[in-house]
């Protein structure tokens, strides 16, 4: 438990952990990940992307690399460090460490202890960690976004990734309680959130109170969710009047799960995205006076401590 706050806190030595996950797949994330990695790269700050997309790796692609035979496998099995996986690429600043990809079968990721995987993390020569995730609310995507310094969520403006982004919410809040509640206690609020959801609960849910009445938890590691808020990137966005989209789904998440979250901003849709790939140039670097690029120069100012920021530019 001692390990996994101080994992958690961004005043550690080491690099900063970026985190970036979504509910639903194809929204964007590795897009968001890599733009978000030369955006930071491009301020003169040196950064490794970790491809912990542990179904679909596709860094090295969004890169336009081929895929590296040294690749997270190794250090899953033991049989090379972290630090030795790390590859540069031709951009500078930035390296990666290649995702799982040369297996056929899905990738047993049983063995991976994630605490110590972020442990790991922090111990890399570097100012930034981002790290590219599977969609979803797998056990180990969720514990990677809850030990991260900053957790980007992004969703796409579709209902059908809307609707997984609330469920990602809801699941990494209940994730995060888990092990800070007794098992009868968690088993409860299940029950109750579900009676919920299916309308036999009679009245409305709220964490915040649920968790004051009920025996078995505390308060404040709900209360430290909103203090390290889950940061809501809008992807694909094709009008003006969707960017709005994003801050309500931020009031949704006050409304009904009493939690802060940071709407980051929207990033366009665009063709020159899909059409880098197939030419394998990332289209930060074929096109970098696109708007895309002060969108993620934006949201990087934001996320970037204000004292580092001085330092930069
Ligand atoms: N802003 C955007 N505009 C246009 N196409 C995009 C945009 N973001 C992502 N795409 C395209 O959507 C597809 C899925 O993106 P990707 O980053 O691989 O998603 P994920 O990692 O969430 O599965 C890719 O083909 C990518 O080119
Ligand atoms: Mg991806």
């Amino acid at each position: 438990m001692e390990l996994i706050e101080k994992i958690g806190s961004s005043t550690d030595e080491g690099p900063k952990i970026w985190a970036v996950s979504s509910g639903k797949g194809g929204v964007g994330k590795t897009f968001v990940s890599t733009s978000l990695a030369f955006t930071l790269s491009k301020l003169g700050h040196s950064v490794i992307i970790a491809d912990l997309d542990f179904s679909g790796a596709n860094v090295h692609t969004a890169l336009g690399l081929r895929p590296s035979h040294l690749n997270i496998r190794h250090y899953i099995e033991g049989s090379k460090s972290l630090n030795e996986l790390v590859i540069p690429t031709p951009f500078p600043h930035l390296s990666y460490v290649q995702g799982y990809w040369d297996t056929w079968s899905p990738a047993d990721i049983s063995s991976l202890n994630t605490q110590v995987l972020m442990q790991d993390l922090k111990k890399l020569k570097a100012d930034y960690i981002i790290i590219d995730t599977g969609a979803g609310t797998t056990e180990k995507y969720l514990d990677i976004f809850r030990f991260a310094d900053e957790k980007i969520l992004v969703t796409s403006t579709e209902p059908t990734s809307i609707e997984k982004t609330y469920r990602f919410i809801e699941n990494f809040i209940c994730y995060s309680l888990k092990d800070k509640s007794t098992p009868e206690a968690f088993n409860s609020l299940i029950k109750t959130l579900r009676d919920y959801r299916q309308r036999i609960l009679g009245k409305p849910f709220s964490f915040r109170s649920y968790l004051k009445e009920s025996e078995g938890f505390t308060l404040e590691p709900f209360l430290a969710l909103s203090r390290q808020p889950v940061r809501l990137v809008l992807n694909s966005v094709r009008s003006q009047s969707l960017v709005e989209l994003g801050y309500s789904m931020k009031s949704v998440c006050y409304k009904y799960y009493d939690l802060r979250i940071d709407y980051v901003g929207g990033l366009d849709y665009d063709n020159a995205v899909w059409q880098s790939i197939k030419n394998r140039e990332p289209v930060l670097i074929a096109q970098p006076f696109t708007p895309l690029a002060g969108q993620f120069l934006a949201m990087c100012k934001h996320l970037i401590d204000p004292e580092e920021l001085r330092a930069v530019v």
